[in-house]
């Protein structure tokens, strides 16, 4: 049994405009003690799907299908009973950090509190776990500094000390929303570097969005590339980093900035992403592909097998693309 189990997932967001479909009939699966990386450019419904799977959406946006964590339905259950889940078995992390922090609380405060209220642990003892998480994510003289304020720390040491809340309660399942997107490179890849340890050191599951599919590589077992709200690939991320079977990953891969490059980035995938307020008839991405074939403007391609836990939703044959 998987940890997680999406299926058919949708999401739609209702405004003044008409019906947002921000999310269009997600499947995907993550066992225990592993990474899957959910990758794709800005506004192809990566956030959504995980604020629809842990009932974060805003008021106007709803969510359908199902999402079983541990052999349970969570899909749309009661408030109380998903701020449960969230606090203690689903954790989270988000760019920026101050979006889970307090600045005018010290952290000490802030850590301790948490496992006082949800693991019914003693002051003293919730400071020394406290301290040790905060030695988990290798931050140097963790003792002293636990009594400072977040806006005391730089936004490396920040980000590890959102990541240690986050683990204090020790979640089965660890969403990490574009973490080390605000940082600069070097930090990104320590903060990258430490999440694959972290996962090793407590054994939960990791679920990496990005925008940057340079950040994926050596960090996640799995990925699903994601575009218009859909999945157009997914698979072992070894498999698809050594031979990406779909024009957007393709796209994606190309505007990977390499280190020995003096260009920033080679290349951006020319047109901009869809208006979700009508789900395209056909493929997404038909409008910017370079391979488009009449019935991908009609016919919305489904996932199909390109060999053993490796998919793509493309209509034209995988040997021409390249
Ligand atoms: N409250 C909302 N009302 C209408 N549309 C929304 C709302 N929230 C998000 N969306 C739309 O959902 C789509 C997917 O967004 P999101 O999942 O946040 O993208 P990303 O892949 O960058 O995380 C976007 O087109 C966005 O505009
Ligand atoms: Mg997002």
């Amino acid at each position: 049994m998987s940890l997680l189990d999406v299926k058919n997932l949708k999401v739609e967001f209702e405004t003044a405009d008409g019906v947002v479909s921000a999310v269009n009939n997600v499947n995907f699966s993550i066992d225990e003690g592993k990474i899957l990386a959910i990758v794709g450019e800005s506004g192809s419904g990566k956030s959504q799907t995980v604020f629809g799977m842990t009932g974060l959406l805003d008021h106007n946006g709803k969510a359908t299908g199902s999402v079983m964590f541990e052999g349970e339905e969570i899909l749309n259950l009661s408030n109380e009973k998903l701020n449960q889940i969230r606090a203690e078995k689903i954790a989270m992390i988000f760019q920026d950090p101050m979006t889970s922090l307090n600045p005018y609380v010290r952290v000490s405060e802030q850590m301790t509190e948490v496992l006082i209220h949800h693991q019914g642990l003693s002051k003293s003892d919730a400071l020394k776990q406290s301290i040790s998480m905060l030695d988990a994510v290798r931050i140097p003289d963790a003792v002293n500094r636990i009594r400072m304020y977040p806006h005391e720390f730089s936004g490396g040491m920040r980000q590890r000390v959102m990541i240690a809340m986050s683990l204090l309660c020790r979640p089965k399942l660890l969403i990490a929303d574009e973490p080390t997107t605000a940082l600069d490179v070097t930090v990104q890849a320590q903060i990258m570097k430490l999440l694959a340890d972290l996962q090793k050191d407590f054994g939960m599951s990791i679920i990496l969005i990005t925008h940057d599919l340079g950040v994926v590589a050596g960090s996640s077992d799995d990925m699903l590339v994601m575009y218009g709200g859909e999945i157009m690939e997914i698979g072992k991320t070894e498999d698809i980093y050594s031979s990406p079977t779909h024009p957007y990953t393709q796209g994606l891969m190309s505007a990977v900035p390499r280190l020995n490059d003096s260009e920033e980035r080679l290349t951006t995938i020319p047109g901009n992403p869809p208006n979700m307020m009508k789900a395209p008839e056909g493929c997404p991405f038909a409008p910017r592909c370079n391979y488009t074939l009449d019935k991908c403007n009609s016919d919305s391609p489904v996932l199909a097998k390109v060999s053993d836990n490796h998919f793509r939703a493309c209509h034209v044959a995988k040997e021409k693309i390249s």
